[in-house]
């Protein structure tokens, strides 16, 4: 049987996704209630800088009994042109699962064409799964259910947003997305098959947040992005969460980010450090959304 991959989240029906974060729940009640990963280890090669990933990801697989491989990729054959076929029919030999965080997707495809066992993308250009996975786990805590519940994201439909849009519909969630012209998600990205929610996209901010349980922006600068600051910046001026956006939202809303946040910029620092954030809680539950990841994957 070939492995299960996670490279976009939408190798998850609807039923597995809801699965995944009910285990994801009760593995945070008791995170040593798992031995999933007991002898076994898994390979975290990092392209590109990280924080949350890395910790929740080399915790997480303590947790479970196992052991993290943590590599950057420089360390790595593949910096000196190793092939990434080659790479995963050795890394299979080895490890019982393999992430990646890179920029190019299509690499991340060549291991999952190749690999014995599963890939999983820890960040890409193109999608941040592992991510929104925690996210969607940070709102099932505030709402109870994810069926119909609105969630509003600000700013440029990056890797993250593109996540939110993938696997928010396929939870059930009503995603609205505000971006100014140049920065909004694609027209034709297609939805999962089994989706219950939607993906609606505005461009004035204060539309999306209408009836919004959750304000949800990213960084104006992505990583890679640095040579396009000065215009990213000017561009997304008008697209900052601060507690006046906050409060055209419905009753109780709060804010989400996942950071790594620039206070000033895409969120003012009374909000990200204010009263009305689940950000905080979002950073914690990478560990548990990616050890009942793990689970699905290895199972
Ligand atoms: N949100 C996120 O992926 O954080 P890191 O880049 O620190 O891993």
């Amino acid at each position: 049987m070939p492995p299960r991959h996670f490279l976009t989240g939408t190798e998850l029906t609807a039923e597995e996704l809801d699965a995944l974060l009910d285990r994801a729940l009760e593995l945070k009640r008791e995170p040593l209630s798992s031995n999933a990963l007991a002898g076994r280890s898994v390979a975290l090669i990092f392209e590109k800088p990280s924080t949350r990933t890395r910790v929740s990801f080399d915790v997480g697989i303590h947790e479970l009994g196992g052991h993290a491989v943590v590599l950057r990729s420089d360390e790595l054959q593949l910096s000196r042109g190793e092939a990434p076929r080659d790479t995963a029919l050795v890394l299979s030999r080895h490890v019982a699962a393999v992430g990646l965080r890179t920029g190019a997707d299509a690499i991340l495809e060549e291991l999952a064409a190749y690999s014995a066992v599963p890939i999983l993308n820890m960040l890409s250009a193109g999608h941040h799964p592992c991510q929104a996975l925690a996210d969607l786990l940070t709102l099932r805590e505030a709402c109870a259910s994810l069926e119909g519940v609105r969630l509003a994201y600000i700013g440029d439909a990056n890797n993250i947003a593109r996540s939110l849009a993938l696997l928010g519909s396929l939870a059930g969630v009503h995603v609205a997305l505000a971006s100014p012209a140049g920065y909004a998600l694609e027209d034709d990205l297609a939805l999962p098959a089994s989706a219950r929610g939607s993906v609606t996209r505005y461009t004035d901010p204060y539309e999306a947040v209408r009836g919004a349980a959750a304000v949800y922006t990213d960084v104006w600068v992505s990583m890679g992005d640095e040579a396009t600051a000065a215009e990213r910046r000017s561009a997304l001026a008008g697209y900052r969460v601060d507690d006046a956006l906050l409060n055209a939202a419905a009753p109780g809303a709060f804010a989400m980010h996942d950071l790594p946040a620039h206070p000033g910029e895409e969120i003012t620092p009374e909000v990200l450090y204010g009263a009305r954030e689940r950000i905080w809680d979002q950073a914690e539950n990478r560990r548990h959304a990616q050890k009942a990841l793990l689970e699905w994957l290895v199972a």
